[in-house]
């Protein structure tokens, strides 16, 4: 499998697009354009709507088979892909790594050929390698879309989208916001994705506030402000983005204790109280609960976090709603020509 560094990007970003410029594969919010970018949100904003009545089915992928591939854990990303494919009426198939014939040696090709021949349209695959959604779309027929569910490092797109989504309906513009993402970015794919999307849709300015420890060497590169002094970096942002500490992604002692980071990088009352005053905090989850953020700013009026879980369903749905209709437009395309 590919291992690159961080904010590397693994194949040209148009991989995921077919010819006419439409998704057929989500694997990265590198190199969308912001017409696209806002189609998907367009598209969420209008599944927001189906996910409020009593009957939340639509049948737009009414025979066709999803198959989720969770080779690491989680709870909000599988659950609402599962929920957002039985919502677009899809057959769901969630492949247990756990108990699957990969835990005999089988193969990660083996396994997708096999699934491949199930008659599967669509992967979603969350994977501990960076790289790994792509490497799968290279691998299978052209016919199945792959979605990145996180993959390493690398990038997290459907969770940067329900962020833009949860920004825009909250502040119902993307022009002249300050945001700033903090903690832990040097592990984080939902910084990456994040920052990608951010610059894409036009927000005034990114600040990245975390101890030089806890962010990737190019960071300036990426086009943002970097902020080692928390207090400085919160000081009239109008969106805070806390990031889980992934203690299980630390090779080495990056930090000298929890209590001392929580002291100097976590998110409590005092602190939010120097962004405005009607600044929104999110958090991907899971969380670390007097970590990275203490709980009363968690679970606070600013805070949109379950909010973001909510907006992933609609976010999910439109992606998978898009992919399945470029990748039958690719077909189209290839058999009239
Ligand atoms: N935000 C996120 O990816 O959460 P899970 O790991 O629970 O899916």
């Amino acid at each position: 499998m590919h291992s690159k560094p961080a904010g590397a990007s693994f194949t040209a970003p148009n991989v995921q697009l077919n010819d006419a410029g439409k998704l057929k594969h989500f694997l990265t919010t590198e190199g969308l354009s912001p017409e696209l970018l806002t189609d998907i949100l367009d598209t969420a904003d209008s599944f927001i709507s189906t996910q409020n009545r009593s009957i939340k089915t639509v049948p737009i992928l009414r025979g066709k088979t999803v198959v989720n591939l969770f080779f690491e854990n989680s709870t909000r990303t599988r659950s609402t892909f599962e929920l957002a494919a039985k919502r677009l009426s899809a057959d769901i198939l969630n492949l247990d790594i756990a108990t699957s014939s990969t835990k005999k040696g089988e193969s990660l090709q083996d396994t997708l050929w096999n699934l491949e021949a199930m008659h599967s349209d669509m992967f979603v695959v969350r994977h501990s390698d960076s790289g790994a959604a792509h490497f799968i779309a290279s691998q299978v027929t052209p016919d199945i879309a792959i979605i990145n569910a996180g993959d390493g490092r690398h990038a997290h797109p459907t969770q940067a989208m329900l962020d833009m989504l949860t920004i825009r309906r909250n502040k119902g513009r993307f022009e002249g916001l300050v945001v700033a993402i903090c903690g832990d970015v040097l592990h984080s794919r939902v910084a990456r994705s994040e920052i990608q999307a951010l610059k894409t849709l036009g927000v005034a300015e990114i600040r990245v506030i975390a101890p030089k420890t806890l962010i990737p060497k190019d960071i300036e590169d990426l086009g943002v402000r970097f902020f080692s002094n928390m207090d400085e970096g919160l000081k009239q942002v109008d969106v805070i983005t806390m990031l889980r500490l992934q203690k299980e992604r630390m090779q080495s002692a990056l930090l000298p204790s929890q209590s001392e980071y929580y002291k100097l990088y976590g998110l409590s009352q005092e602190r939010l109280g120097l962004a405005q005053p009607d600044a929104i905090v999110m958090h991907p989850g899971p969380m670390n609960r007097g970590v990275e953020i203490e709980s009363s700013v968690a679970d606070g009026a600013q805070s949109v976090i379950l909010e973001q879980v909510s907006n992933g369903i609609a976010v999910r749905m439109a992606v998978m709603a898009m992919a399945v209709s470029g990748q039958q437009e690719a077909r189209k395309a290839q058999s009239e020509s």
